[in-house]
């Protein structure tokens, strides 16, 4: 079996539209706002949008989250496991959340509830990649990159199997 990757989305369109994302995102974020990004997936995107956002002058902090849902990786299971919580206060701070990929919802919707029970004013979200089809828990994100249809991707930060988060673009896996 070999794997190919067929290219879905350019560096330079990653690019414009991380760069449009800072634009629209820097005016909601309070000054102390808690940047909280979901490793290890959002890495990438996290590091492009975070030096676009520092052309605002803003006054934020960055964090960072690891989750997992138990089970196996192709189907969500739905129950989240936390590897690493964020170390920051985010008690009566806003919080912003950046997540690669939006799928069935359930890793966003529960990392919601935890900055919620961890006592976050307003919670943003952000992902770079949404694909609406697949939802099992109802969930909007405020900021979405690209809206894409039920295909398995992999580059800029996503992985299959841990391989090609390094590749500078977002490609699909044929087999
Ligand atoms: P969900 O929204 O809880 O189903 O999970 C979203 C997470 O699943 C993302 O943060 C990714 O880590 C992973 N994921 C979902 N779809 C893909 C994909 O197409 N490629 C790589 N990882 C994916
Ligand atoms: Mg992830």
């Amino acid at each position: 079996m070999t794997i190919s990757i067929e290219p879905l989305i350019s560096e330079a369109e990653i690019r414009a539209r991380v760069v449009a994302l800072a634009t629209e995102i820097a005016p909601r974020l309070q000054p102390g706002t808690v940047v909280v990004t979901l490793l290890k997936g959002a890495f990438i995107f996290a590091s492009d949008l975070l030096r676009e956002l520092a052309r605002h002058d803003l006054d934020i902090h960055l964090d960072f989250m690891a989750l997992s849902s138990y089970g196996n990786d192709t189907r969500s299971s739905g129950r989240l496991l936390i590897n690493m919580d964020c170390q920051k206060l985010v008690e009566n701070r806003d919080v912003l959340l950046l997540d690669d990929i939006l799928d069935s919802g359930n890793t966003l919707a529960f990392a919601v509830e935890h900055m919620r029970f961890k006592g976050a004013e307003q919670i943003l979200t952000c992902v770079l990649l949404d694909k609406p089809s697949r939802r099992q828990t109802p969930f909007q994100a405020d900021y979405v990159g690209f809206t894409i249809p039920d295909l398995f991707v992999v580059g800029y930060g996503t992985d299959y199997a841990e391989r090609f988060r390094e590749l500078p673009f977002i490609g699909h896996l044929k087999e």
